[in-house]
């Protein structure tokens, strides 16, 4: 059995339900995978406790309630301040809300991980826009993983499909439904019902988060897309090189008008490959009852790859809320430690 640690930076939505989810699978993931893990340290913006390995491996999965009064408990501590090159390494994992712009908070937190021998696995992409090929160097140079399948789509298998099951083959274009908030308030549109009341509709259910703009905007498509691209490229792409279009204020009347014609509108993020030249859109896209993704109603997602060699490949499905990206951060552990 291997014993693993792993710093959690960042206990809000993601970071609960990753403690919860991990206490729920501990004994299935020991039985399949002889992984242990356990948790060595959770850091939050307010302070952190890291625990003595022989501590952490007693206590096992400490109870998330119980944590800011325990003895280790320190106020102002940063993961920053953390000895964590001088501790057997494990895994960082990742669930802060960084910056667009500076990739700040996280950015910071991953070069210490990085530099310290641990792996790393995040659902903060903050960090990886603007320096993506910088930690994936790091992180090749040092033997070590950066895993991020919790940014591009969470639960929905997008970054493994691309670089795994689709090895060898050349990705020509890659449509993506992305962002189940856009996805859900289109279906409804098709339903009859208005863009405000879809959209209030998705925030009482808890699909759409308090301040949606950014998904409405086409920017989390956006931002997934590119992150795609890097993955599949392993190119530097810029935000401002995505042309975007959102859904903000689409008449209901319009969406109904494409109903008719026997077609769905669909925000679709698209990756285009001409020889050396990649575009990247976010786009409303009328879809043909034909294609792959018509089907993908609701807060759903999808993905579909056109590829030289192995024709067109679609995933559909996974969860979108923090206990699918809690799951999406498991998987990536898991393929860390115990690859295929
Ligand atoms: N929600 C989803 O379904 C979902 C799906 C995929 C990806 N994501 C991504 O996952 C990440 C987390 O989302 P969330 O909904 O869990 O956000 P959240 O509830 O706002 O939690 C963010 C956490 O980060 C901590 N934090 C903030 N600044 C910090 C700092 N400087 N150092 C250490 N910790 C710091 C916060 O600390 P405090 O507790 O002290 O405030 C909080 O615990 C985001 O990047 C999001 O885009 C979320």
């Amino acid at each position: 059995m291997k014993q693993i640690p792993i710093i959690l930076i960042g206990k809000g939505h993601v970071g609960k339900a990753f403690i919860e989810l991990l206490v729920e699978k501990r004994e299935v993931i020991k039985e399949r995978y002889s992984l242990d893990f356990f948790l060595q340290g959770i850091f939050r913006s307010t302070g952190g406790a890291m625990l003595p390995k022989e501590e952490a491996s007693h206590l096992f999965f400490f109870p998330d309630n119980c944590l800011e009064s325990s003895p280790w408990w320190q106020n102002g501590y940063s993961f920053l301040d953390a000895p964590v090159n001088k501790l057997s390494p494990g895994v960082v994992v990742l669930t802060t809300v960084s910056s667009m712009e500076t990739g700040e908070p996280g950015f910071a937190y991953l070069q210490q991980a990085l530099s310290s021998g641990w792996h790393v696995v995040t659902a903060d992409k903050g960090p990886l826009i603007n320096n993506f090929r910088c930690l994936r160097r790091e992180a090749e140079r040092q033997g070590l993983s950066l895993k991020y399948s919790t940014c591009t789509a969470a639960a929905l298998p997008s970054v493994d499909v691309a670089l795994t099951s689709l090895a060898g083959a050349e990705i020509i274009r890659v449509e993506g439904i992305l962002n189940g908030t856009t996805n859900f308030i289109l279906s409804r549109m098709e339903e009859g019902v208005s863009f405000e009341e879809a959209l209030v509709e998705a925030q009482s259910k808890g699909i759409a988060e308090p301040d949606p703009t950014r998904d409405l905007e086409g920017w989390d498509t956006a931002i997934k897309i590119l992150l795609l691209a890097q993955t599949i490229y392993d190119r530097d792409f810029q935000l401002a090189e995505v042309t975007r279009e959102g859904i903000i204020n689409l008449p209901l009347k319009e969406v109904q008008v494409i109903k008719r014609q026997g077609l769905a509108l669909k925000l679709l993020g698209i990756i285009k490959r001409h020889q050396k030249d990649i575009s990247l859109e976010v786009k409303l896209v009328p879809l043909e009852k034909e294609h792959p993704l018509y089907f993908v109603r609701g807060p759903e997602k999808g993905i579909s790859f056109t590829t030289d060699s192995m024709s067109q490949v679609t995933v559909v499905g996974g969860k979108s809320d923090p206990r699918g990206a809690a799951a999406a951060l498991i998987k990536d552990m898991i393929n860390i430690f115990s690859p295929m």
